[in-house]
């Protein structure tokens, strides 16, 4: 099969997808200038709507999410739960702990999410829950440590999805800076470990900077 080089993957066409969209407004728009001042790393504004959507379908009741930052992917699912729900999110840093707990607070989303602080490695041994929908978002050299811990504790016909797998185009292609060398290779890996899995059906999808997305099927 011969791969749609020339279709969504085009300048012309992300950019009129990007225009398509609305724009966020309040608390959203407010998250994602804030990001943009201090540079924190935040999903796309259409992953974070592929995931909305994704947990909508669902009806997901119990989320985890790897890599929490200030809580901008974590709106977006928190308020796609169904009644009753919960999402569990890792993060270890104070600060984007802090600055997550005043928007959801103010998003008024707070009573629904635990958030574990901690590095995941440590912290996913210990979970009890059993999620309808993993995101992996963290340290790129740890994504498929995560996915192996997380795979155990999402239901059959559960889905997993990981951000950033196509890295800026330098899993496909060339690596650009020497800092990213380790998390490209580990990335490269993953990918290859996710897409063959014996427990997945799963593939790689051209959004943002690139998704990965997974049902588990035993
Ligand atoms: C890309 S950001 C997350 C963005 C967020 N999911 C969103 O879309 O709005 C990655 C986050 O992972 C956190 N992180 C770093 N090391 C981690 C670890 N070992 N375990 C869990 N989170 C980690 C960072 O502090 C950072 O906030």
């Amino acid at each position: 099969m011969k791969a749609r080089i020339d279709a969504i993957i085009q300048r012309e066409q992300a950019e009129y997808l990007e225009r398509l969209h609305p724009e966020n407004t309040g608390l959203l728009a407010e998250m994602e200038a804030y990001a943009a001042e201090h540079r924190v790393p935040i999903a796309d504004r259409e992953v974070a709507l592929f995931l909305e959507i994704t947990a909508r379908a669902m009806g997901a009741r119990f989320i985890l999410e790897i890599g929490a930052a200030i809580g901008y992917s974590v709106v977006h699912l928190a308020r796609s739960l169904a009644p009753g729900g919960l999402l569990v999110t890792i993060e270890p840093n104070e600060e984007m702990i802090r600055r997550s707990e005043e928007y959801l607070t103010r998003a008024g989303l707070r009573e629904r999410v635990r958030i574990e602080r901690g590095f995941a490695l440590e912290v996913m041994p210990r979970l009890q829950e059993t999620f309808d929908l993993v995101y992996i978002d963290a340290v790129k050299e740890e994504y498929t440590a995560y996915l192996d811990l997380a795979l155990p504790r999402l239901r059959t016909g559960g889905v997993i999805i990981a951000d950033n797998v196509l890295w800026g185009g330098q899993v496909a292609g060339e690596i650009r800076s020497a800092e990213q060398t380790a998390s490209t290779q580990a990335l490269r890996a993953f990918n290859q470990h996710f897409v063959h899995h014996p427990s997945l059906r799963a593939e790689i999808l051209s959004v943002g900077d690139g998704l990965g997305y997974g049902v588990k099927v035993q």
